[in-house]
Formats: C-alpha cells, structure tokens, sequence
C-alpha cells in the first residue's frame, strides 16, 4: 500500500489577487490530508473519510475523480489503471483551506509509493497543480505548492507559464489563529470564474483594488517579518475590505469576521475562495484564541483553532 500527506493552508494575503500576479502570503496548518492508495481489480474506487462540511464530498466527487484522472496523466500513468483511494487525515473538508490541494498531493505521494516510482516534491507539486485545475479552473498554484511544502510562503504567479516565484519566510514564533468555517460549501472555479469577468468589465475600478493587493502583500510581509502582528491584523482586515469589494465575501463570512474582531482578534478575514467556505482570525496567545473559538461555538459555526507559522522560526 502507498501512503502520503498533504498540508492544509490559510491565505493570510492575497487571495484571488495572486490568480492574476499579484503576490500573496500563505502558511501551512497544523493539519493534513492523508491518502492511502492499493491497486485494484477494477476502476478507480475513492473512500473519502474526511470530516467535512455539509455536502462537501458529494459537491466535489466529479471534480475529484477529474483531478485524479488529470494527476495520472501527468504522472505518465495508464489512465486505466485501477486504484483504491482512501481520504482522510486531521484536515477538514471545509471550503477554503486548500482541501483539494492537500488531497490531490496526498494521492499523488500514495500513487507514486504503491506504484514504486521516485518522485521529487517539485514534481508532485507539478502533477497536483494539474489536478487542482479540475476544481479551481485557472489556478493560481498557491494551494498546491503550500500542501506539497507546508510553511510560510511568499508567492508569485509566473504569468508567463514559467516557474512561479515561492519564496520561503521566516517568523519569531507562530501564531494563533482562529478558522471560522461558514459550513457552505464552495465553488472555488465559480468564484475565480466570476472575479476574472468583474475585472474584465470594470478595468479601472478593479485595477485600482488590485494595485492595493500588491501594496498590502509587500507590507502584510515586512510586518510578518517583525513580528509586528498588530500591523498584520490591521492589513488582513484591510484585505478584507478588498475582498468585499471584488464581490467574494457573504453574509456568513463577513458575520464571523465580525465577531471574531468583537472579541478582540487583531484581525480577521475570509481565507481561500470564499463565496462560503472559511475565515481566518488572528489571535496571538491562546487566551485571545479560547475566546474567538467560543465566541464561534454560540455562534453554532464550526472552526479549527491551530497556529501559522509553525516550522518556520529563524
Ligand atoms: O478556496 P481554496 O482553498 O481552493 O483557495 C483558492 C484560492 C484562490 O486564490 C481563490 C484561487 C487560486 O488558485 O489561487
């Protein structure tokens, strides 16, 4: 039997904006997916045991089988190979933090095993950005190359088809955070689909937004670097107010962003597609974290509370 893993991720800045060149900044979570894959007698055969918001695993099950079917391509396997994939792990199947990256790099790390094929992580990374195309359309690579890494991560689409720019970044210590889930499953290629069509209409209002983007990831990455977390808060909330107006935050999402700066989160933002999906709180020390999670329990949302930043101290 092959096995293999893939990192969770919260995009800390930059979101939709990196799909486009802009920079943005992501860290790995203290959570993973794990795959476990067996040939079989017949067909491709997926046992998917995350947990996961409501409807996720149903939602996406052709986008997964697609992404599969894309990954053994660019792994160079026969197409009609039979497998049984198993999917589950610490990491939740929430909208939003890098769910498919992480199984797409899971599975191929336990085809490449059972298969007894010596693969670099810079081509699993490849072969699952090929997979993330099934569910995110014209992705950025953000995702994958955070599940392939793990991390804090500086990253910039290569928007001529060249090698993206991924820079490692380093912190003083990690940082709580607070991830808020909405419970609504979300259609990240819908979501980068409708952005890209927005742009298109009104050039230069978006264009305006965008140049903000690029301002917020350079200076979201000198205060990372710092360690001025008040300052990071104060632009992720900034960053937020982006993402309201490029039209991909909710009702729900912008609610716990809400409450969780009521409690005393130094900032707070939607993290991923949104449109649903998950929020990201900032909340050093683990009192300020307590009190974001319960403020979430009345709530009746569901979260994930773990640190940024892990693995990655000077
Ligand atoms: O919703 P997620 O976890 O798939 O994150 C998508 C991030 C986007 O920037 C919206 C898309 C991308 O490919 O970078």
């Amino acid at each position: 039997m092959g096995k293999g893993s893939g990192y969770g991720k919260v995009i800390l800045f930059g979101e939709h904006f990196v799909v486009h060149g802009v920079p943005g900044i992501v860290s790995a979570i203290d959570s993973s997916t794990d795959a476990e894959v067996k040939k079989a007698a017949k067909g491709i055969n997926v046992k998917d045991e995350r947990k996961t918001a409501k409807g996720y695993s149903e939602e996406k099950r052709l986008q997964q089988l697609e992404s599969i079917e894309r990954m053994l391509k660019a792994m160079g396997i026969d197409p009609k190979i039979a497998l049984d994939i198993w999917i589950g792990g610490t990491l939740p199947g929430f909208s939003g933090l890098g769910a498919s990256a992480a199984s797409s790099v899971a599975i191929a790390r336990a085809i490449a095993q059972e298969l007894g094929m010596k693969i670099s992580d810079e081509k699993i990374n490849q072969v699952a950005y090929e997979g993330e195309k099934a569910y995110a359309g014209n992705p950025s690579g953000i995702d994958n190359t955070a599940a392939t890494y793990g991390g804090l991560m500086w990253f910039r689409k290569n928007m001529g088809g060249g090698q993206d720019l991924v820079e490692r970044l380093a912190i003083e210590s990690p940082v709580e955070i607070v991830i808020g889930s909405t419970g609504k499953v979300a259609n990240t290629k819908a979501m980068v689909e409708g952005v890209d069509e927005r742009k298109r209409k009104n050039p230069q209002k978006y264009n305006a937004i965008f140049k903000r983007a690029e301002e917020l990831a350079y200076e979201g990455r000198a205060a990372l670097e710092f360690y001025n977390l008040k300052k990071v808060g104060e632009l992720m909330n900034e960053n937020h107010r982006l993402l309201q107006e490029i039209e991909v935050s909710s009702k729900e999402l912008d609610l716990l962003v809400d409450v969780a700066q009521k409690q005393g989160a130094i900032g707070a933002k939607l993290t991923g597609g949104g449109g649903g999906g998950c929020m990201v709180a900032l909340t050093p020390g683990k009192e300020l974290q307590d009190k974001v999670v319960s403020a979430f329990k009345t709530a009746g949302y569901d979260f994930l509370a773990t640190k940024i930043g892990v693995g990655t101290q000077y």
